[in-house]
C-alpha cells in the first residue's frame, strides 16, 4: 500500500502530533508519522503528496534543536508547517525566528488572507489556537504573509510557488474554529488529493496486499474477544480463509457469557478455524492462594503463553503469527518515532516460542476508531466493536484477595446486572468503562429478620478519553439505586454496594 496517496507528518513531538494525523485521515487521505530526521530517499520511496510539520517543545535556536534535512523543502512536494514546523521552514530558509516577550496563548482572534487557498472558504477572521513564545519576524525569500494576530505578526505565511506553507496555530485541535477545513484546503487544494482513503478501500487493499503476502502459507492468531484481535482474525480471515487458525485463550476470567458469545461469533458469523481452550482450572489452581496484584498479573501472563505454546505445537509449523497490533501502540512502543513513551502489558504478548516465519500485523497502521469501522464493515455486530476495554488478566483484578470460582461467580453476576443497568439507562455510549469490583470485605447485613455477614461490591465507572486520566463518573442516583437494589436481591453473598468516587489520578481505574 506504499503507493496509496500519502500525507506525511514529520515528527517534531508536538503534543498533538496523532490529532494531526487523525485529521488528515478525516480528510480521507491516508496519513502516517515518520521521524523528523527521516532520509530523503525514505520520503522519495514513500511518495507522498504532501508534508507536515509538526509543532515542537523545542525552539529552533537552541543548541540542540530538531531539525529535518533541508533538502525536503526542494522536493517540489508541498509543506504545511505547523507552530514549530513554521518557524522550522523559516529557519531554514533564510528567515528569522525571535522570542517574544510574551506567550501567546489561548484562543486568539487571527487575521487571515482568505485569498489564499490555504484558507479558502473562510471569513478574513478566525478563532485560532495559539500557543507558542517564539515567532517567525522575518520572512524567507519569496514568501509573504497570509495572518497575524495583534501580539503575532506573522501568524500565517506562504509560498504559493514552491508550495510551501505555515501556521503558528493549531488547527488540528478543536479549539481552532474548523480548523479541520484548513488540513482540508492544504489536502485539497495544495496538494491535489483526491480523497481516497477510506475503510471500504482499506479493507479491499489489506485483503489483497494479505492474499498476495501469505499465498497459500498458513496463520496463526491469538484471538481474545477483544476489538483488535476480532477484527485482525476477520480480516485474515477473508483474505486467506482456513489457512488462518485462531487460538482462544479461555482463562476463565471472562465477564459472564463472554466465551460462549466470542465463539459463537466466529464459529457461526465467519466459519473461522478456531480452537477454544477452555483452562480456568489451569488459572484458577495456579492463582490459588495468591493475593498480590502483580504476581496475578505475572501468573496469567505466563500461563496464557504456555496454554497458547501447547496448542500451537499441536499445529506445527505456521509461516505467519497475526498480531492485533494499532497504530497508537506502534508510535507509542518507539517504532514510528524512535522514543519509547510506554512498553505494553498485554497479556500474550509476542510469544517468541512458536515457530513461525514472520509477524502479521494488519492494523499497525489504524487508529482505534478506524478499527471499530473496519470491524463494521467486516459485519462484526455492534456490541463487540464497541466493547469497552476490558484487561488481559481479566476479572482477576477485580477480585481483591486470592481468587476461588466462588467469588468469580458472585462477580460475574454482579458485574453483568451494572452492565445491563447501564444499558438500559442508555450510559453505555458515555462511559469509557463501567464494572464491578469483589473486594475483599466482609461487613454486617440484615436480609429479612436473618443476619448476613458477606462481600461489598463497588462498582467503578469512569469517562476518559485516552484512559491515561479518568473522572469518575456522575452517574445518576436512581440507576445506582437499582444496580444496589437488584445486586443484593439477585446476587448470593453481597449484602452490601458502595460506588468508587475517586477520578484517576490519586486512584487508578482498575482496583489492583
Ligand atoms: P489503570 O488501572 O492502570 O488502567 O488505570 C488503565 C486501562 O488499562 C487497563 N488495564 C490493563 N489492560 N492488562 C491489560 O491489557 C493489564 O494488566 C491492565 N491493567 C489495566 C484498564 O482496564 C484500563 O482500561
Amino acid at each position: 500500500m506504499e503507493n496509496k496517496e500519502t500525507i506525511l507528518i514529520l515528527n517534531f513531538y508536538g503534543q498533538y502530533n496523532q490529532l494531526i494525523a487523525r485529521r488528515v485521515r478525516e480528510c480521507n487521505v491516508y496519513s502516517e508519522i515518520v521521524p523528523h530526521d527521516i532520509s530523503i530517499e525514505e520520503i522519495k520511496k514513500k511518495n507522498p503528496k504532501g508534508i507536515i510539520f509538526t509543532g515542537s517543545p523545542s525552539s529552533v535556536s537552541e543548541k540542540n534543536a530538531l531539525i529535518c534535512d533541508k533538502e525536503i523543502l526542494n522536493l517540489g512536494i508541498p509543506v504545511l508547517g505547523i507552530c514549530y514546523g513554521m518557524q522550522l521552514i523559516s529557519h531554514l530558509l533564510g528567515g528569522t525566528v525571535e522570542q517574544s516577550d510574551k506567550r501567546e496563548y489561548g484562543e486568539t482572534l487571527v487575521d487571515i488572507d482568505n485569498t489564499s487557498p490555504l484558507f479558502s472558504g473562510f471569513e478574513n477572521q478566525n478563532v485560532c489556537l495559539m500557543s507558542h513564545t517564539y515567532f517567525v519576524n522575518k520572512l524567507p525569500e519569496g514568501f509573504k504573509n497570509i495572518g497575524h494576530t495583534s501580539d503575532c505578526p506573522n501568524a500565517g505565511i506562504a509560498d504559493d510557488n514552491r508550495k510551501i506553507y505555515g501556521i503558528q496555530f493549531h488547527p488540528e485541535v478543536n479549539l481552532t474554529k474548523n480548523g479541520t477545513e484548513i488540513i482540508r484546503n492544504f489536502v485539497y487544494n495544495i496538494c491535489n488529493c483526491s480523497g481516497d482513503w477510506n475503510m471500504a478501500s482499506f479493507v479491499e487493499h489489506s485483503v489483497e496486499e494479505l492474499r498476495t503476502k501469505i499465498g497459500n502459507g498458513k496463520a496463526l492468531c491469538a484471538l481474545s474477544g477483544g476489538v483488535d484481535s476480532s477484527v485482525a482474525a476477520v480480516l485474515l480471515n477473508k483474505a486467506i480463509g482456513k489457512n488462518l487458525t485462531c487460538i482462544f485463550v479461555d482463562h476463565g476470567l471472562l465477564r459472564k457469557n463472554e466465551g460462549d458469545e466470542v465463539e459463537k461469533i466466529f464459529r457461526e458469523q465467519y466459519d473461522i478455524n478456531l480452537i477454544r481452550v477452555n483452562a480456568k482450572e489451569r488459572f484458577l489452581s495456579k492463582l490459588a492462594g495468591v493475593t498480590d496484584p502483580e504476581q496475578k498479573r505475572k501468573f496469567i501472563g505466563e500461563e496464557f503463553i504456555r496454554v497458547f505454546e501447547e496448542e500451537a505445537k499441536k499445529i506445527g509449523k505456521v509461516d505467519f503469527l497475526v498480531q492485533g497490533t494499532i497504530y497508537p501502540d506502534v508510535i507509542e512502543s518507539g517504532a514510528g518515532n524512535g522514543q519509547t513513551i510506554k512498553s505494553h502489558h498485554n497479556v500474550g504478548g509476542l510469544p517468541d516460542y512458536v515457530d513461525f516465519k514472520e509477524i502479521v500485523e494488519p492494523l499497525r497502521d489504524l487508529f482505534k476508531d478506524e478499527v471499530r469501522k473496519t470491524g463494521l464493515e467486516l459485519g462484526i455486530p455492534d456490541y463487540l466493536v464497541y466493547r469497552q476495554p476490558f484487561p488481559g488478566p481479566g476479572l482477576a483484578i477485580r477480585i481483591i484477595g486470592d481468587i476461588t470460582d466462588e467469588k468469580l461467580e458472585i462477580l460475574k453476576d454482579a458485574d453483568a446486572i451494572f452492565r445491563e443497568e447501564i444499558a438500559n439507562a442508555g450510559l453505555n455510549k458515555s462511559l469509557n468503562q463501567y464494572f464491578a469490583v469483589l473486594t475483599n470485605l466482609r461487613s454486617v447485613g440484615v436480609m429479612g429478620d436473618e443476619r448476613t455477614y458477606d462481600y461489598t461490591l463497588a462498582l467503578r465507572a469512569v469517562e476518559t478519553s485516552d484512559f491515561m486520566t479518568a473522572t469518575w463518573a456522575k452517574i445518576p442516583y436512581d440507576i445506582l439505586e437499582k444496580v444496589s437494589s437488584r445486586i443484593v436481591n439477585e446476587v448470593k453473598h453481597i449484602n452490601r454496594v458502595v460506588y468508587d468516587i475517586t477520578s484517576k489520578p490519586p486512584a487508578t481505574i482498575e482496583w489492583e
